[in-house]
């Protein structure tokens, strides 16, 4: 009933000719959008080119903005801005951004009410350290990231949002949480939208897994009843990775 993501992250990686040797090595090979939403999400400088040259069936992200319209922040990159990019996607509150870069549970919050003004289609990224993974918080601490994320967020809104699930320990570590792990998580996250927006809409809000997700443990991660799909760094790398990745999210 929901339709499979497959979501590459690629980071600050890939200069302009490698990125477009990617995009023409991939774009007749991906399944047709309507079985499965094919997303990469670069860097700002690569987003008008890589739209240009997208294939039909390839959509083009963002990996973060800012949630003002304009104004004087130096390096920053607005909403308004993204959209003459003309990309579809956007990457909110990646654990390295809410890290490195100071984002907060707020400010998510913030950005995510901007992607909807602006008909971004918002990756939504949560997940925990380890410290709260051994404390056994986990579940309660995705929830708080989830409401935070989701306050003053419409049902017809939320319906829009991509969850990603990361936990902080599985990315670029080569520790994939297991299949049942990201599963119980999963499923909690649904649980926590079924209280904020019931049944019928949290049933068809699209909850990926990230964090070291490979060809070889996708599967298994797709298998799982919740796991709507994938968001994925290093793998998303090389074209012919990213391929079987996104094969195997059409095979779901
Ligand atoms: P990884 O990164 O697949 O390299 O672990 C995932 C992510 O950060 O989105």
């Amino acid at each position: 009933m929901r339709k499979p993501v497959m979501a590459g992250n690629w980071k600050m990686n890939k200069t302009r000719d490698e990125a477009l040797q990617f995009i023409y090595a991939i774009n007749q090979e991906v399944p047709p959008f309507e079985e499965v939403e094919t997303v990469i999400c670069a860097s700002d400088v690569l987003l008008r080119d890589l739209v240009k040259r997208q294939g039909e069936d390839l959509k083009i992200g963002a990996q973060n903005m800012h949630f003002k319209e304009k104004g004087a922040f130096t390096g920053e990159t607005s909403p308004r801005l993204l959209e003459t990019t003309g990309v579809s996607y956007v990457l909110i509150g990646h654990s390295e951004r809410r890290e490195m870069f100071n984002e907060t549970d707020e400010s998510v919050n913030q950005k995510l009410l901007a992607a909807f003004e602006y008909d971004l289609t918002p990756i939504l990224c949560v997940g925990e350290s380890l410290q709260v993974r051994e404390e056994g918080k986990t579940d309660l601490y995705v929830e708080a990231q989830i409401k935070k994320a989701f306050s003053n967020v419409s049902k017809e809104e939320a319906l829009t949002v991509i969850v990603a699930y990361e936990p902080i320990w599985a990315i670029g570590t080569g520790k994939t949480a297991t299949p049942m792990q990201a599963e119980e998580t999963i499923a909690a996250i649904r649980t926590v939208l079924t209280s904020l927006y019931g049944k019928e809409i949290a049933d068809q809000i699209r909850i990926l897994y990230g964090g070291s997700v490979t060809p070889a443990n996708v599967k298994e991660l797709l298998q799982q009843k919740n796991i709507d799909g994938a968001l994925v760094g290093g793998a998303s790398l090389e074209a012919s990775s990213f391929l079987s990745l996104v094969n195997a999210a059409k095979n779901k």
